[in-house]
């Protein structure tokens, strides 16, 4: 795909759609350069369809040879903000997909500073997203290949190529946890991993046998149901200036999660592809790094395995003793996310990083609290909390503070060991962000519980069904800032 400049002079899109972004201020305030006759039809549409310019609302109509284009969109682009202008590129993007078109025209209706167009990079290609690697012919639509926008600067089209890093690591992402079980596994998704190799990203894999050498007590215990063996990925970023910071991004990346003997519904399991979206919103995000320049040291770190049940899974009353002294008793055997990130947490905290974070399809608590549209955040410093909100913010999505509630680490206690591996029907995603607490030393940390928007039951604008690559626009955010 390919963005370039057009003056607004021309407003026209041969052989596809242009779209026109309106704010809610005058929602109905058509370009002065449109044929005058077509501007009053469309107009008349708009308002019988009762157009207000809210953010990523849209009208499309046929442009019937009064304007050199198939259709006409216009879409709400709300208060003008960076975010919101995300929603109305996300609206034509994701015409364009529906329509199967080519060639996408975007009239912002002003100029777009560096953040907005980087916003409309991104809305425009999240938008035209679609995972059909396994749709008949008939039934797939063309991707964009064309976008123009009009008017800007060469400062412009450096932002908009910003913004389709950006979606382009938020799709890597999504089509990894969109990819089914047979397709990604721990071999294959670590081999996702290895092909981000670079002269600026190093990749480290760790087999089986390594594995157990390396003590990581989690990944063997949760990973030795399946006949598929478990892998350990460390990832590299550096950048080719001094780096400004060094810090881990660690992935729970459970490529599928059947529970284990405590084995979950099908309706429970149906989606439990979506479960390596921490490790895929790694992989995306470590993807971009070097697109976007980032003057930060960036590890890249997560365990792959399959929770599965079989002859030999491992039981409740098993207890597990970590490289970090602590011991922990299993008592169901599907919280199974924390016991990977567990060896994960520890064997980042020993890098000379300032910042850990931790991305996880974590609980069906998160879920419970907060629903699909925000991630639950746990960090133990109020600067980090309000950076990664304020990146989650900018990026478009949802993610709400929570506390690490110290009171509840008296959930966790165990009998025959130091703690549990669940803390109980109360405050769940809590409990499962203490667990992970143990094995952080000497870092700021922060947790990301995305069970809930990691994978969609619904579209919602301009997003599929499905794979968001939650998380990838949080941590690019917060990357960037770091540089600033
Ligand atoms: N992968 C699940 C959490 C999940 C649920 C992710 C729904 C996405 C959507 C996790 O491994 C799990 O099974 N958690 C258990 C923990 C419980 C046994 C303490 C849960 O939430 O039920
Ligand atoms: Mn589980
Ligand atoms: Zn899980």
């Amino acid at each position: 795909m390919q963005f370039a400049l057009r003056p607004a002079s021309d407003l026209t899109c041969p052989d596809g759609a242009l779209a026109i972004a309106l704010g809610e201020d005058a929602p109905i305030d058509l370009p002065a350069s449109l044929d005058p006759a077509f501007r009053a039809q469309l107009e008349a549409v708009l308002a019988a369809e009762e157009f207000k310019g809210k953010a990523g609302a849209s009208v499309s109509v046929r442009a019937l040879g009064q304007i050199d284009a198939t259709w006409v969109v216009v879409v709400g682009k709300g208060s003008g903000s960076a975010p919101d202008l995300r929603l109305a590129a996300g609206a034509a993007g994701h015409f364009a997909r529906e329509k199967g078109l080519t060639r996408l025209s975007f009239a912002p209706g002003g100029a777009l500073s560096a953040e907005a167009a980087c916003a409309v990079g991104e809305g425009v290609l999240d938008g035209n997203y679609r995972w059909d690697r396994y749709h008949l012919d008939d039934n797939r639509k063309a991707p964009l290949a064309q976008v123009d926008v009009f008017d800007g600067d060469t400062g412009t089209l450096a932002a908009l190529q910003r913004g389709a890093a950006i979606s382009a690591a938020r799709s890597l992402a999504r089509d990894l946890v969109n990819a089914p079980p047979a397709d990604i596994y721990p071999e294959s998704i670590a081999a996702a991993a290895l092909k981000l190799a670079s002269d600026r990203v190093t990749v480290e894999v760790w087999d089986e046998a390594r594995i157990r050498q390396e003590n990581l007590v989690g990944v063997i215990a949760v990973g030795q149901g399946s006949d598929r063996p478990p892998r350990f990925v460390h990832m590299t970023y550096t950048p080719d200036v001094e780096p400004v910071a060094e810090v881990a991004l660690v992935g729970k990346g459970v490529t599928f999660d059947a529970g284990g003997l405590s084995i979950k519904t099908s309706e429970g399991m149906s989606t439990m592809r979506c479960d390596m979206g921490g490790a895929g919103a790694v992989i995306g995000a470590m993807s971009a790094l070097e697109a976007l320049g980032l003057p930060v040291k960036v590890h890249g770190i997560f365990g792959a395995v399959e929770n599965l049940i079989s002859g030999s899974s491992y039981k409740l009353g098993d207890i597990l003793r970590y490289n970090n002294g602590k011991t922990v008793e299993i008592l169901n055997t599907d919280a199974e996310g924390r016991l990977v990130l567990a060896d994960c947490l520890i064997y980042a905290c020993k890098l000379p990083v300032t910042h850990v974070i931790d991305l996880a399809t974590l609980t069906g608590a998160a879920v419970v609290a907060l629903g699909e549209h925000y991630t639950a955040l746990y960090a133990d410093e109020d600067p980090y909390a309000d950076a990664l909100l304020a990146a989650a913010r900018s990026s478009g999505e949802g993610l709400w503070r929570m506390p690490l509630e110290p009171l509840y680490k008296e959930l966790l206690k165990g009998d025959w060991s130091h703690i549990k591996n669940i803390g109980g029907r109360m405050a769940g995603s809590i409990t499962a962000g203490l667990f992970l607490s143990e094995f952080v030393d000497g870092v700021n940390w922060a947790h990301l519980d995305i069970a809930g928007p990691a994978f969609l039951s619904a579209p919602e604008r301009h997003f599929t069904k499905g794979a968001t690559g939650a998380g990838v626009g949080t941590l690019l955010y917060w990357l960037a800032g770091l540089g600033g």
